[in-house]
């Protein structure tokens, strides 16, 4: 099979970093034409420089890093550096990026690339809200119909919410561009906390990131034991859920996952359930399908391609 083209759009956050890295040690599997930041987990002013630290941390200074939007569509900002403490990337001591940031704007990037490349051949992962994307599709709908797939880590359905009771937090900071996207018609394809929260750094997996004995393998050893102390406090789970790793992995080996082709709708109105993925698991509505929505994972098999992969870096 050929590569993937594709754009990361993203707003690292640890786990955003694990899947930034497995990326760029799959070049067979994708080619990344990209990666642009969005507000998020931290500040933007944060998520592009910690894009580019991760660029270098792979040994990868010629990837391309653009700076999107600093806020949502129609709210204020709402971070995480209650997960991912203040830098958005705590847990290792990394060096400062040398690698420039690109001038242009990350939503004309998105713009101009899929313009050019040949229509149905960009996919677009995305690890944060979704606001870079859905200015994207407002600026230039013509791009709507020539992107191939998206691949986004957002929303849940048993798992319920993260950040509010009913919400997870990627849905929840920009609920009007998710909304955009959901309804875009273009194939999606969703990795809900359902999913994410199966995919646990166990002190074995942990050990097994650390036993690389490489910059890469430390690194993730340290971002997942800084980043596990939230998820262990909250849920009393095994380790950190590396949520965005699984798009990119999705991309290496699809036959990991499972899930249900249903209609999933983004609630954007309410006060209580602001931010939630409505998805009609059990097809009780007549609403039509529109979002591969995975509902279950080979964690095992995750974790053995996410180590062989790393150890290439
Ligand atoms: C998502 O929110 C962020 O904290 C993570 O990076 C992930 O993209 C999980 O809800
Ligand atoms: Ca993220």
């Amino acid at each position: 099979m050929t590569a993937r083209k594709i754009i990361i759009d993203t707003d690292p956050g640890q786990d955003d970093a694990v899947a930034i890295l497995l990326a760029l040690a799959s070049p067979e599997d994708m080619t990344v034409l990209g990666i642009t930041a969005v507000a998020g987990n931290v500040p933007l002013a944060l998520t592009q420089k910690n894009a580019r630290i991760v660029c270098e941390l792979a040994g990868k200074p010629e990837i391309k890093v653009f700076a999107g939007c600093d806020r949502p569509l129609q709210r204020p900002l709402v971070t995480a550096e209650h997960v991912h403490g203040k830098t958005g990337l705590d847990g290792p001591t990394l060096p400062d990026p040398k690698m420039p940031l690109q001038d242009q704007h990350a939503v004309d990037f998105i713009i101009e690339t899929i313009m050019q490349e040949e229509a149905g051949t960009v996919t677009l992962c995305v690890l944060g809200p979704l606001t870079n994307i859905a200015t994207a599709f407002q600026k230039e709908p013509k791009i709507v119909a020539r992107v191939q797939e998206i691949i986004l880590m957002g929303g849940a359905y048993f798992e319920v919410g993260n950040i509010t009771p009913t919400a997870e937090f990627n849905i929840y900071v920009d609920p009007k561009a998710a909304d955009i996207v959901f309804k875009s018609g273009i194939k999606l394809t969703v990795m809900p906390l359902d999913v994410t929260h199966k995919v646990l750094v166990t002190k074995e997996r942990n050990d097994a990131f650390r036993n690389l004995h490489s910059p890469v393998g430390t690194a993730v050893a340290e971002m997942t034991d800084f980043f596990e102390r939230f998820d262990k406090e909250k849920y009393g789970s095994n380790g950190a859920p590396l949520h965005d790793p699984c798009v990119t992995a999705y991309l290496i080996r699809p036959e990991l996952f499972s899930g249900r082709h249903i209609n999933v709708e983004i609630e954007t109105t309410s006060e209580l359930t602001l931010g939630m993925s409505v998805a009609d698991w059990w097809r009780v509505s007549d609403r039509p399908a529109n979002a591969m929505f995975m509902g279950d994972v080979n964690a095992d098999g995750f974790f053995a391609l996410l180590t062989e992969r790393l150890g290439r870096l």
